[in-house]
C-alpha cells in the first residue's frame, strides 16, 4: 500500500497547500483518490509528485464539505472515466453556525448536478474492489456531535444539527490488519473505529475485541484536525494510528507491526513524508552508472529479489522494497572507503526519496553508519544483504551451481561452519532476524524462496 498526501494545509517543499485535503492511495492493483481539496491545486501537486490522475480507478468523497469536494472538478478534467463514490446523504447543504447566522461550508452549489454522470451515490456497506470498503456511520445520535461542532443542515427553513449521514470511512483489508481512512472524522474517531470493528468482527486485529474506553471529553465534538488539538493516541490508546496530515489520519491495528508508517509518516517526529517512488528502470540505470562489475550487479539483483519476496510476505510495496534492495550498494564499487556516505550524496543530489536513502544507510548499521533499521523494509534489507552473500556462496559449492536445489538444511550447515564464506557476518544475520521478530530458519527459508523465484534474473539457475 502506498499513500501520498496530495494536498493539505501544511506546505512541503515546493508543493502547494490550502485548506483542503486530497490523498492518493495505491492498494493492490487499484489507484484511488480520496477527496479533491478545495481549489484543484492538488492536481498540480500530483504532477510534481509523479501521480497520474488519469490512471486513477475511482475516487471517494469522504463527506460533503467544500474543502474535500470542490477541487474534484480538476480531477474530472484530467480523468475522463473514474467514478467518485459519495454517500447517498450528500447534498449541497452543510452550514456552520456562527453567532446568529449560518455560514455555508457545503459542496459548491451546482456541483452535484454538473458532475452527476461521474458521481455514484452509495448506501450501506459497499465493497468497491476486493478488500476496499466504504462504510457509513452506524452510530445513533451523531447529531449531538453536529450540534457541538456547530454544524447544521437546513430543510424548509428549519435548521437541524448535522448527523453526518454524508460522511464515510474508506477501509482497506491488508494482510496486517484493517486500515481506515476518514478525513475529518466529524462522527467521532471512537465511533468510527467501533463501527469498522463491528462490521468486520472476524478480523483478528479488530478493535471490537478491545473497544476504546475513553469516549468522553472535548475531542468528541470535533476531532477534525487542528480544531480539537488532540491526537488519536490520546483518544484511543489501543490503536496505532498515524496522523499523516493535519487533516486526516489512518489507523492500523496492532501497534507492534511496522509497515504503513514507512509510507506516510515518521511516527516519532510526526513529520509527513511524501513518498516518491523511483521507477525500477531508473534505479537500474543509476546503479549501473556507478557499478560495472558483474558480480556486484548480480549481488544487487539478488538483494532486490529477496526484498521483493519479503515485501510480498508483508503485504508491502514490492516495487519500493525491490528498488531499495537494488540501490543499497550503489557507491561500493567506486567509493568503498566512503560506503553509504557517498551513496547518500549521490541519491540526495538526484532528489531520490529519503525513504530509499534511509534504507540504504540502514544496511550499513554498526559497520559504516549508525542509522538503525526501524521500518520493516529497513530491517529486512539489513538482514538479507549478508544472507544473500551466504546463499550465493553456498550455491557455487553445489554441482548444479544452482539455488533451485538448495535446501535449508544445507544452508544452515554452511551458516554454522565459520570457515565457509568467512566474510559473511553471521552476527548481522542473527541480529537482523531478531529485529524482524522472525526465526533465523524462516528468514533463511524465505530468502532461498525469493532467490528461487528469480533464479533467471539473478543468474542462480546454474546448470539446472
Ligand atoms: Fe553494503
Ligand atoms: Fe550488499
Amino acid at each position: 500500500m502506498l499513500v501520498k498526501v496530495l494536498i493539505d494545509n501544511i506546505s512541503k517543499n515546493e508543493l502547494l497547500c490550502e485548506w483542503g485535503l486530497s490523498v492518493y492511495i495505491e492498494y493492490r492493483d487499484k489507484k484511488i483518490l480520496l477527496d479533491g481539496g478545495t481549489s484543484g491545486a492538488f492536481a498540480r501537486n500530483a504532477r510534481m509528485m509523479g501521480v497520474d490522475l488519469n490512471a486513477i480507478d475511482f475516487g471517494v468523497l469522504s463527506h460533503a464539505h467544500y474543502d474535500h469536494a470542490d477541487g474534484l472538478a480538476a480531477f474530472f478534467e484530467e480523468n475522463d472515466h473514474a467514478p467518485v463514490y459519495l454517500r447517498a446523504g450528500s447534498e449541497e447543504n452543510c452550514f456552520k453556525k456562527e453567532g446568529t447566522g449560518y455560514k455555508y461550508i457545503g459542496i459548491r452549489e451546482g456541483f452535484l448536478e454538473e458532475y452527476a454522470d461521474r458521481l455514484k451515490y452509495v448506501e450501506g456497506d459497499v465493497e468497491l474492489a476486493p478488500g476496499v470498503y466504504l462504510l457509513p456511520h452506524k452510530t445513533e445520535g451523531l447529531e449531538k456531535l453536529g450540534e457541538k461542532a456547530h454544524m447544521y443542515r437546513e430543510a424548509e427553513g428549519l435548521w437541524s444539527p448535522d448527523a453526518f449521514t454524508h460522511e464515510q470511512s474508506l477501509v482497506f483489508d491488508t494482510s496486517r490488519g484493517l486500515v481506515i481512512f476518514n478525513s475529518c472524522s466529524h462522527g467521532g474517531a471512537d465511533n468510527i473505529i467501533r463501527e469498522v470493528g463491528e462490521t468486520f468482527p472476524e478480523k483478528p486485529d479488530c478493535i471490537s475485541k478491545n473497544p476504546p474506553t475513553k469516549t468522553s471529553g472535548r475531542w468528541r465534538s470535533g476531532f477534525a484536525g487542528q480544531e480539537s488539538g488532540k491526537s488519536i493516541p490520546d483518544i484511543v490508546p489501543e490503536t496505532a494510528p498515524w496522523r499523516f496530515s493535519r487533516r486526516s489520519w489512518a489507523i492500523r491495528w496492532k501497534p507492534s507491526i511496522p509497515g504503513l508508517q514507512l509510507m506516510i509518516c515518521e511516527t516519532k517526529r510526526k513529520k509527513v513524508i511524501y513518498m516518491e517512488k523511483l521507477a525500477r528502470e531508473d534505479a537500474w540505470s543509476l546503479l549501473t552508472e556507478y557499478t560495472e562489475t558483474p558480480a556486484l550487479q548480480q549481488h544487487a539483483l539478488m538483494v532486490e529479489a529477496v526484498m521483493r519476496h519479503f515485501a510480498k510476505l508483508a503485504g508491502e510495496d514490492e516495487e519500493v522494497w525491490g528498488v531499495a534492495g537494488l540501490l543499497h550498494d550503489l557507491d561500493y564499487e567506486k567509493y568503498p572507503e566512503e560506503h553509504c556516505k557517498k551513496a547518500t550524496e549521490i541519491m540526495e543530489e538526484k532528489g531520490i526519496d529519503p525513504v530509499y536513502i534511509r534504507a540504504m544507510n540502514c544496511h550499513g548499521y554498526g559497520i559504516c553508519t549508525d542509522v538503525k533499521p526501524e521500518s520493516a523494509m529497513e530491517k529486512t534489507l539489513y538482514t538479507v544483504d549478508e544472507l544473500t552473500g551466504l546463499i550465493h556462496a553456498a550455491c557455487l559449492m553445489r554441482p548444479s551451481k544452482s539455488v533451485l536445489d538448495l535446501e535449508l538444511k544445507s544452508l544452515k550447515k554452511k551458516f554454522k561452519s565459520k570457515s565457509f564464506a568467512a566474510g559473511v557476518n553471521r552476527d548481522v544475520i542473527r541480529q537482523g532476524s531478531e529485529m524482524l521478530g522472525m526465526e533465523l530458519d524462516d528468514v533463511m527459508r524465505e530468502s532461498i524462496e525469493g532467490l528461487k523465484e528469480s533464479a533467471d534474473i539473478t543468474g542462480l539457475r546454474g546448470n539446472l
